[in-house]
């Protein structure tokens, strides 16, 4: 059944392939998005259908609007970028998300808010299921981010316990793919757009460190499951679902496996390990295989293959 949707932060990476998934699943689509780190080209292509709305707003401020379900990523996901203004990244994840609850209560639609594996900090253990607690900083540079989603989660529940409001919680992992900004410092793109221009790559710490890296596309298919998923069989919906590629690799495997796509010797440059750089990170995905029928299924050399094609497309045409 064809329904409105909203998405906020719909032209960033993972938002514009979540777009494009839900048009063709036959909805119509609100996206909103206030460009601070998406990108009008990233749903170019999707503005031609009738079907597609795409509009300037900023989620810190409230908003009036008739959807049935309410897809809220918007929150810059990188480092470089949620560390530029952390009061706004506090802001958007708090503000932002009351926001969007308040408008899910008043229409009586149903809300997935896009959380983190962040939430768990720099965990005690490994691999991460859904009811560890986690072990965050709360005044390190990266709370304002790590912080400001787990308000969020807690928004979410109480909305849900006091104002019986549909949540659905997803707690995302390392997500890649084709349409990640180049220059958002994170793992994945340094390493691509280093290997294509032939330059070292920037190792943090000695690499031994691990992540799990999901496609964006296995994530976009977790992502509307988790949405379209009922609890009429008495299933637990409401809590979070850790979505995310169980399939751990250090990044040293990574940067060997970028620069053998890219047919480069591998020139590694050592730097220090940020503060507050969590050791390993990996999800235990039991309860989204149980709840969703899900797991992720694109192996990284695929994904791999994919994003650098995007990546070496835009470097050529910048
Ligand atoms: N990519 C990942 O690996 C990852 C991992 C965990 C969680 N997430 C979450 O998924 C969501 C999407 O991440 P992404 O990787 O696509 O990041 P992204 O930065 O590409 O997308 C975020 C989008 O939100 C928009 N935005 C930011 N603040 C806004 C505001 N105040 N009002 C309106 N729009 C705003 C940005 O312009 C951008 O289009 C985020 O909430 C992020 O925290 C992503």
């Amino acid at each position: 059944m064809s329904k409105r949707v909203l998405v906020t932060g719909g032209a960033g990476f993972i938002g514009s392939h979540l777009c494009e998934r839900l048009l063709a699943a036959g909805h119509d689509v609100l996206c909103l998005d206030n460009f601070f780190t998406g990108r009008r080209e990233n749903v170019a292509r999707l503005l031609d259908s009738r079907a597609f709305e795409l509009r300037r707003h900023d989620v810190v401020e409230p908003i009036l609007l008739e959807v049935d379900q309410i897809y809220n990523l918007a929150c810059p996901a990188s480092p470089v970028h949620y560390q530029y203004n952390p009061v706004k990244t506090v802001k958007t994840n708090v503000v932002g998300t009351l926001n969007m609850l308040g408008l899910a209560k008043r229409v009586g639609a149903r809300i997935l808010q896009a959380s983190t594996s962040e939430v768990y900090g720099d965990p005690e253990v490994h691999p991460q299921d859904e009811t560890y607690w986690g072990r965050v900083n709360p005044i390190g540079i990266r709370s304002c981010y790590d912080e400001g989603k787990r308000v969020a989660e807690t928004l979410m529940t109480d909305y849900h316990r006091q104002n019986h409001v549909d949540i659905r919680i997803a707690r995302i992992f390392n997500t890649y793919g084709p349409r990640m900004l180049e220059s958002d410092g994170r793992v994945v793109s340094n390493f691509v757009v280093q290997a294509l221009r032939g330059e070292e790559l920037t190792l943090y710490g000695d690499g031994a460190q691990t992540r799990s890296f999901c496609y964006v596309d296995d994530l976009v298919e977790g992502l509307m499951r988790l949405m379209n998923r009922d609890g009429t069989d008495g299933a637990d919906v409401h809590r979070p679902v850790n979505l995310g590629n169980p399939e751990e690799f250090s990044i040293r495997e990574l940067a060997e496996e970028v620069a053998r796509q890219c047919g480069r010797e591998v020139k590694i440059r050592y730097c220090p390990l940020p503060e507050d750089d969590p050791r390993q990170r990996r999800p235990d995905i039991t309860r989204a295989r149980n709840l969703l029928g899900w797991s992720p299924t694109i192996p990284l050399r695929d994904g791999l293959a994919r994003t650098i094609s995007d990546f070496a497309a835009r470097i050529e045409n910048p």
